[in-house]
Order: C-alpha cells, then structure tokens, then sequence
C-alpha cells in the first residue's frame, strides 16, 4: 500500500498553521511529534463525556473513565507484544520510567557493582544510573561510540562482567539517530551476564516496531509525546517477573493493599508503582494514539521515513560547508549538522523566521558531544508526516542562514 501524504497530513490540524507568517515546517520530531486530530478528540471526548477519577468511584461517569483508562493500557500491550497488561505501567515519560527503575536499583547496588550505559546517552538515561551509582558506591561504565556514531560492540561486550548489575542503551540516540540493534545487544548481555536490560524507547518508538518479548530485555519504556501523543505521560514495560517485587517508586494512595499508622503492604501490579491520581486524559489519548498506528501500514510509514532520511542526507552532501554529525548505516530520522562559520543557535533563528523549526545545542547530550569535540549541533527531525518538499524547503532556508551569517 503507498502512502497518502496528503491524507495523512489532513488528520495533522497544526500542520497548516504558519510560524512567522511562513507555512510551518516542522522538522523537531525528535523533540516532541504534532497530534493527529483523534488523539485531539480524545482528548476533548475525555473530559466532556466522562472526567472522573479512576478505580475509585461509585458512579458511572467513574466507572468510564476507569474503562478507557484500561482500554488504553490493553491498547499499548498489544502495540509492543507485551505479555500482560500488568507489566505496563503509567508513568510521566521516559524520564519517570528510568527513575523507577533506577530508584528500584540503588536498592539493590553494592560497592563493587556495576551499570553499563553507552556514550551516545541522553541525560536521562545518565544522570539517573549515575546517581544510583553514587548512593551504592557501584561503578558506572560507558561503552565507546566511533566516529559516525555507532556504537563499538566489542567495547559493550568487554565492558560486560560478572559486576553488570544493569545495561541501559538507547534504541537510537536523539542527537545522531543511529539506531542500534537492540535485540542482538540484549542477546549479548544476557549470554554473558546475569544484568538486567533497560532499553530507553523514546527514539525508537515512533519509527520502529517494538515487540518486548522478541526483544528479550526487561524493561522498555517511552515517551507518549513522541509518538503523536499528549506530553505528560510515558510508559514503563518490565518483564513481570521482574516488576512484581520491584521497591516502590512513590507510595500513597493506589498503590497500597493495607495500611496502618506503623506499617502498610503495597497491592499488586501495575498499581503498586502507580501512586496517587495517573495522568488519566494522557493516558486515553496515548491510548488513542497507539490505535491510531496500529490502523496505518507501518511498512509504508517506515519506508517512507527512512526515504525522507535518505533524501536530506543525500541533498547534504551537496550542500557546501555542511559537516553530519552521525552517519551511521542504520539510522532513524534524525539529521545532526553543523555549518561552516555559523553557530547552531543563529542558524536555528533565521530558519525559524522562515517557519522551518529545527532544535540546536547540545541536545540533553553534553558527554556526547564532549566525546565528538562539539559544543553542539543543529538538529533537523523527520516523522510520518513530513514531505521531501519540506525537506527542498529546510535546504533553501539553510542557504540563506548561510549567506546571512557568512
Ligand atoms: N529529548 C528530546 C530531544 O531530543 C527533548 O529533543
């Protein structure tokens, strides 16, 4: 099945507005995706037909609201193959997720441990396994990238021991796109250690199909917003062995079975890391959002992705004093630049007078950067939605960046 472009942007409400008095071409996908107009609708749907608080109410409008809020959970374990709906649990975002997750860790660290993590890491996905380090007295160890930003698997694989007490790796990295293969590196970790395997998904969610139980990690987790889905909410996958005796995150209400003034005991997933009122709206429209995927060819969203991908960095080429930062073979859509003479941050300004919105700096990667020599970079992010016209047009606007700036 080919790609209705036209159609598709039709369901994309924001995309015919204008910036700066300029028809919007939004390339900053990787930051946060525009919402299709049932996601909107759900939204709106949510709180004029049934706003009420969940698994609480003795009312009908309770009672709905708890109905789509569950549908939506069964809506993302279908999406990723998870094998319960129990091992998906409500979260904030990616950030939220590895906190859990981290914060279940520090627990469990000794002196003498260790969590590996790669060179091409957010901060989320750093700072978070670091402070659990430093609360355990536990070493962290960052397996190596090479120059076009993929990483180095005989570096992971040797910085594997019988210490790894967790692997967090991106599914593709935010500031280079490379997208790595995440099953063969979680098959790595578990033939050669006994760690847990965190994969950050907020990358990769939106461009590849994620199926958990073929993946074999135990934990997965993302963003809603990166998948055309409101801010606010996330989710954490974890392999339910794993995430039934997992410390608790927050404790109060949701989450208990008994409490009294000395003690209480926590009730069962997904509630016992759910504490106190979810994000009920994000989670109906992350619901909403998911279905809405799982109604489309993905083939055809994904080819037509990566064709997007393939077009810019073959019109980069024969752009001068254009430098790519992350050309490695696998890639999701993301374009790291930077401009001879020019500094990322004007760059993006003058593109923006010209409805063309891109991100610049250092991306939530200041090691990253460090390690490739760079204060930062310009950052142009392609999703579902976009044309190879808005591509012709983020190359026009670049050329007068340049000539301005030069
Ligand atoms: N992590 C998001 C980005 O890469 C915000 O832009």
């Amino acid at each position: 099945m080919s790609l209705d472009i036209d159609a598709l942007r039709a369901q994309f409400p924001i995309l015919s507005t204008k910036v700066n008095g300029k028809t919007l071409t939004y390339l900053d996908n990787a930051a946060t995706t525009q919402k299709p107009q049932v996601v909107i609708d759900a939204l709106v749907d949510f709180y004029t037909q049934c706003n009420s608080n969940v698994h609480r109410g003795a009312h009908s409008l309770s009672d709905e609201a708890t109905r789509r809020f569950e549908n939506a959970r069964s809506n993302i374990q279908t999406f990723i193959n998870a094998n319960q709906r129990e091992e998906v649990i409500w979260t904030s975002g990616t950030t939220e997720a590895i906190n859990i997750v981290a914060n279940g860790l520090a627990q469990k660290l000794k002196a003498g441990d260790e969590v590996l993590i790669t060179e091409m890491e957010h901060h989320a996905n750093l700072v978070t396994w670091q402070q659990a380090c430093l609360r355990a007295g536990a070493t962290l160890q960052v397996a190596q990238i090479n120059e076009i930003g993929e990483l180095d698997v005989a570096d992971f694989t040797a910085k594997l021991s019988s210490n790894t007490r967790l692997v967090a790796f991106p599914h593709a990295s935010n500031a280079l796109g490379t997208l790595n293969a995440i099953n063969e590196l979680t098959s790595i970790v578990k033939s050669q250690s006994d760690a847990l395997v965190l994969i950050d998904g907020a990358q990769g969610i939106a461009h590849c199909k994620v199926d958990v139980q073929a993946i074999g990690c135990d934990f997965y987790v993302f963003s809603g917003h990166k998948l055309c889905a409101p801010t606010g909410v996330g989710i954490l996958w974890g392999r339910y062995s794993v995430l039934e005796n997992w410390p608790v995150w927050q404790t109060g209400g949701e989450m208990i079975r008994t409490v009294d003034y000395q003690e209480s005991t926590w009730g069962v997933l997904p509630h016992r890391l759910e504490a106190g009122t979810p994000n009920i709206a994000g989670a109906v429209g992350l619901g909403a959002a998911v279905e809405w995927f799982m109604q489309q060819d993905l083939d055809a969203l994904k080819a037509h992705e990566t064709a997007l991908l393939n077009y810019a960095m073959d019109k980069a080429k024969d752009f001068s004093g254009i430098q790519l930062v992350g050309t490695a073979k696998e890639k999701v859509g993301v374009m790291s630049f930077l401009i001879d003479g020019t500094h990322p941050g004007d760059l993006g300004f003058i593109l923006d007078q010209q409805g063309v919105a891109i991100r610049t700096g250092d991306h939530c990667a200041q090691p990253l950067m460090k390690r490739l020599g760079l204060g930062g970079t310009a950052r142009a992010s392609f999703s579902i939605y976009n044309t190879f016209e808005e591509i012709d047009t983020l190359f026009v606007a670049l050329n007068k960046a340049k000539n301005m700036l030069a």
